[in-house]
């Protein structure tokens, strides 16, 4: 075990930096044990932030000048950050793909940057460490989305949460049930989430608020009953912009399904292969078959829905070549969008209990999957990181031209709000102009959300009128 010390108020940030390198390393409140260390100086407006790694060292200032609090917080962290990155660099004589950016989101960074008067793309690479490579990724990513990156006042989107699954995947942290485990809390959850759904729309329109897009997500919705589905897709008595349903797993669709979806005006489902290859479909335990992949799509296309097909990078025993094999399947069948993801080891996770250690390559699969799509003619249109990444990627939806999905557009650039009903969901509200975001979250288990559902609608009611 190594240990960093920091006397920064914020040490999460400057672990989260040292973890980048190092998945042994500890903070300490003791400097003497310390291989790392990051201490700040102020010294009126300027701060002067010093890290060192076993001999070596680097330091960065800022001039925090006539900024407010919340800026001059941005600015002490971005530079503090910086120093440690630079120090850890020099020592392990490794960069980073997106230099010492640790945050979830780098496009709405990019936008920040051009707020303050900065050159965003030189402070990427010239100031932050981020590569050339990512810089352009950002470039496209903000070049795809347009104008449909643009906050809508008096505009919400609607979020519905499904949690459960039919098995549970090795490498998966939701806390989404099994839903065979959990068959005597489905009509309870059902009724629950009805309640919720139904006074949240009532909300809305004595608030004048618009709903635009409404997308059901999980676990895997499709997990449900059709006639579960039926019941609780009849709530919704409006025809959104946008209408998903993550369905997700392939095995979970069927032609009742389909149908109900199709009543109710849904247009977009995922059907989520994650890998062509059987063998690590089964290693990973999603229980479906290569052959269910194919049937669902062609089912799907019959009916004229947008499909979406998620793929992961990094998953055990998976090669290059048999990655590359899944993206040019999903290319071959004209998958509207396709995600890819770069396996994060969670906790939580069978995976992370297995200590499962990664792939190798996982670098050259997500450039080989970039490659590909933009040769075949599709754009990267929203992005989003996360902790304990494998080689500290990050996650890129694509889209055929015109595809994409607003919903996630919304959500992962943080330009919508959100009402959010069912369990273990979070509804957002946008607070102008200082662009802040504040949450109120629902239970995140099934029986409390069910035991306490009109505690939580009232508390997502608050947020929205602006009450504590
Ligand atoms: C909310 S999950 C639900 C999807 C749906 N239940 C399914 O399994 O098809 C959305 C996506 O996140 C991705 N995902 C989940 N856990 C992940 C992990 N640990 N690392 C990388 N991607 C992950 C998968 O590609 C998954 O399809
Ligand atoms: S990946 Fe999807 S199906 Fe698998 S456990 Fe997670 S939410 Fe459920």
């Amino acid at each position: 075990m190594r240990y960093l010390f920091t006397n920064f108020c914020y040490p999460t940030e400057i672990h989260d930096v040292v973890k980048l390198f190092f998945n042994d390393v500890e903070l300490s409140d003791n400097s003497s044990n310390a291989q790392f260390t990051l201490t700040e100086k102020a010294n009126g407006n300027i701060f002067v932030y010093e890290a060192t790694a076993e001999g070596k060292n680097n330091v960065q200032s800022v001039d925090v000048g006539e900024a407010d609090e919340l800026q001059a917080t941005r600015l002490r962290k971005r530079y503090a950050k910086l120093a440690i990155y630079n120090v850890l660099t020099e020592f392990s004589g490794k960069k980073m793909p997106w230099g010492s950016l640790t945050g979830i989101r780098p496009t709405k960074l990019a936008e920040q940057l051009s707020r303050e008067g900065l050159d965003w793309r030189q402070t990427f690479t010239g100031v932050l460490g981020v590569s050339e490579d990512k810089t352009s990724l950002v470039e496209d990513i903000l070049r795809t989305q347009g104008d449909l990156r643009r906050y809508k006042t008096g505009c919400a989107d609607l979020y519905v949460g499904i949690p459960f699954c039919v098995s549970r995947c090795s490498y998966c942290s939701f806390t989404s049930g099994e839903i065979d485990r959990l068959k005597k809390y489905i009509d309870p959850y059902v009724e629950a989430l009805k309640h919720d759904i139904c006074t949240t729309i009532a909300f809305v329109r004595e608030n004048d608020i618009k709903i635009n897009n409404v997308y059901f997500g999980g676990g895997t919705p499709t997990s449900l009953s059709a006639e579960h589905l039926d019941d609780i897709m009849s709530c919704i008595d409006f025809q959104p912009v946008e209408y998903t349903v993550e369905a997700g797993r392939p095995d979970t669709i069927d032609r009742d399904k389909a149908d109900v979806l199709k009543k109710h005006g849904v247009q977009r489902i995922s059907i989520n292969p994650q890998t062509f290859n059987q063998s690590v479909l089964d290693v990973i335990g999603r229980k479906h078959t290569v052959s269910d992949i194919y049937d669902k799509y062609e089912l799907a296309k019959s009916y004229g829905f947008i499909v979406n097909m998620d793929l992961i990078a990094g998953l055990p025993t998976e090669t290059y070549d048999m990655f590359c094999h899944n993206v040019d399947s999903a290319v071959s069948l004209g998958a509207d969008n396709i995600t890819i993801h770069t396996l994060a080891l969670k906790h939580g996770s069978a995976l992370k209990e297995q200590n499962y250690s990664g792939a190798s390559d996982v670098n050259k699969m997500v450039e080989y999957s970039r490659r590909k799509l933009y040769s075949a003619g599709y754009e990267p249109y929203y992005m989003y990181r996360q902790k304990y990444m494998a080689d500290n990627l990050e996650n890129v939806g694509y889209c055929k031209p015109g595809k994409q999905c607003l919903y996630n557009i919304g959500i992962m650039e943080e330009i919508s709000n959100i009402l959010a009903c069912g369990a273990n969901a979070i509804s957002k509200k946008i607070i102008s102009p200082e662009n802040r975001i504040e949450r109120s979250a629902n239970a995140k288990d099934v029986i409390t959300y069910i035991q306490r559902n009109d505690e939580y609608i009232g508390k997502k009611f608050c947020l929205f009128r602006g009450e504590k």
